[in-house]
């Protein structure tokens, strides 16, 4: 599949000139190898643009915030870690062109990178079609976010406020207490001096910074505080197979306005390419490699997450009972696991994810904000695992449901690397006589009384 058609395909955006995609996508260690035009240019071009998009968008949506309100909603819709997640997760790393050395060194994934040839890319659409498709795309891409984002909103607030009067505000709204801010370190030459500051509220520590000047140490430490106290929580969902990971992950992530991650597909999608190369289920060699080379594309729409390998829409085909199978098969190679741990902990480290699978509570994600390990009861699994599948026209009977599940059970609870088992910290959920919307509904309010706990302090 061509460049141009895996990009249409992961940005919603088909590209017309392969001279403008080309450049966006040699990344300046192979320009300079090859003695082209690196991408530099394009992506200052399209930094500016994203930026006008973005406020653009929360222009008219947020109409009475003011402008340190709309400074602060911008960076969190286009900060430089949304886009690297977001290229990340669309396998846009993959495409990129980059030189030996920085190969080698793993560049391409690093998310810096992913973040310059997201923004070029921008710079190539606008010079292609101009701002109005810009910002079609930005918010097709980020729109999401803004729902998560009306909380933040201060209205009252009509002039720019800087970070430490944010943080003493916060304070006293909640804790009624100022914060201290207190020199911890002072370092360099008399002429290059280094300060370091730490705050914090009745000696709970909130946030440090270093600069050459006291007041920019205050305030950075002042910006570290408030972005703990804000950032969006990082949730792990996992359990054995049809307890509803993926139903009540997707809806959590909806309700939050935060992505959802499906890492069992990533292991579907390492059986579905080993079947189709060849490669014995049980040869964790080539799989690994095969897992390593995996070119993956995860990409939300109104159904769900739509799931490419190599630029091919295989939503439908990882799905069968076949390539389950294989997964929790492929799963138990610690070579596969590691080729996809990176990526899975990519995409969840900058929080504001829902991740669903077998060990995302004990060894993707161990410091997540929210653990849940949903179970129900074999019967119950077996019952709705049957009821989806006539639905979709095949013809099982319930007795091999429940066995393959169970099989599947012992499989995944039983490997040697990250077996399946809730983490010590995680909040057992039994949806066996619950409803999906129940289950839903439970995760969303745990996730929303750690986000008001926050508040507290301990
Ligand atoms: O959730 P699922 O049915 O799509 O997962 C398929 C298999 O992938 C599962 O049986 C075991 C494996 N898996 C895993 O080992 N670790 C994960 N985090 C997710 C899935």
């Amino acid at each position: 599949m061509s460049v141009v058609e895996q990009l249409r395909l992961a940005l919603g955006y088909e590209f017309q000139r392969p001279d403008l995609v080309a450049e966006a996508l040699s990344h300046s260690s192979w320009a300079h190898e090859q003695g082209l035009r690196s991408n530099e240019r394009l992506e200052f071009l399209g930094d500016s643009m994203l930026n006008a998009a973005a406020t653009a968008l929360i222009w008219d949506r947020f109409p009475s915030a003011s402008e340190g309100s709309l400074t602060r909603l911008r960076a969190k819709i286009v900060s430089g870690s949304s886009l690297s997640t977001f290229a990340a997760a669309r396998g846009i790393g993959d495409l990129l062109q980059v030189g030996k050395g920085e190969e080698r060194q793993g560049g391409r994934a690093r998310p810096r990178l992913l973040e310059d040839v997201m923004e070029a890319l921008i710079g190539a659409i606008y010079l292609e079609a101009g701002f109005d498709e810009v910002r079609a795309r930005i918010t097709d891409w980020f729109g999401d976010k803004l729902s998560a984002l009306d909380d933040e909103v201060e209205p009252q607030a009509e002039r720019w406020k800087d970070p430490v009067t944010r943080l003493q505000e916060y304070a006293q709204a909640h804790w009624k207490l100022l914060p201290d801010y207190e020199e911890v370190e002072r370092a360099g030459p008399a002429h290059q001096p280094c300060y370091g500051y730490q705050v914090s509220v009745r000696g709970h520590l909130l946030g440090e910074g270093r600069a050459p000047r006291k007041k920019v140490a205050r305030r950075r430490a002042a910006e570290e505080a408030l972005e703990r106290l804000q950032r969006p929580l990082s949730i792990a969902v996992d359990g054995p197979a049809s307890s509803g990971k993926g139903t009540v992950a997707r809806g959590v992530a909806a309700a939050l306005g935060y992505a959802w991650i499906d890492t069992g597909a990533m292991y579907r999608s390492v059986a579905l390419v080993a079947r189709r190369h060849g490669i014995a289920w049980d040869d964790p060699v080539r799989l690994g490699r095969a897992a390593q080379g995996l070119h993956l594309q995860l990409i939300p729409d109104a159904a769900g997450l739509r799931i490419l390998v190599d630029g091919e829409d295989v939503t439908e085909a990882i799905r069968t009972p076949e390539i389950g199978k294989g997964a929790s098969e492929v799963s138990r190679f610690g070579a596969v696991r590691d080729a996809l741990l990176a990526l899975q902990r990519r995409l969840g480290e900058q929080g504001g994810v829902v991740m669903d699978g077998r060990d995302i509570g004990t060894v993707v994600l161990p410091d997540a904000d929210l653990k849940i390990y949903l179970d129900a009861s074999l019967e119950a699994r077996a019952t709705r695992r049957h009821a989806e599948q006539l639905a979709k026209g095949a013809q099982q009977h319930l007795d091999e449901v429940r066995e393959a599940i169970a099989a599947r059970d012992a499989q995944d609870m039983g490997r040697e690397v990250a077996p399946l088992r809730a983490a010590e910290d995680a909040v057992v959920l039994d949806t066996t006589d619950l409803t999906v919307e129940q289950a839903i509904h439970r995760v969303h309010e745990l996730a929303l009384s750690i986000l008001d706990k926050r508040t507290l302090l301990p």
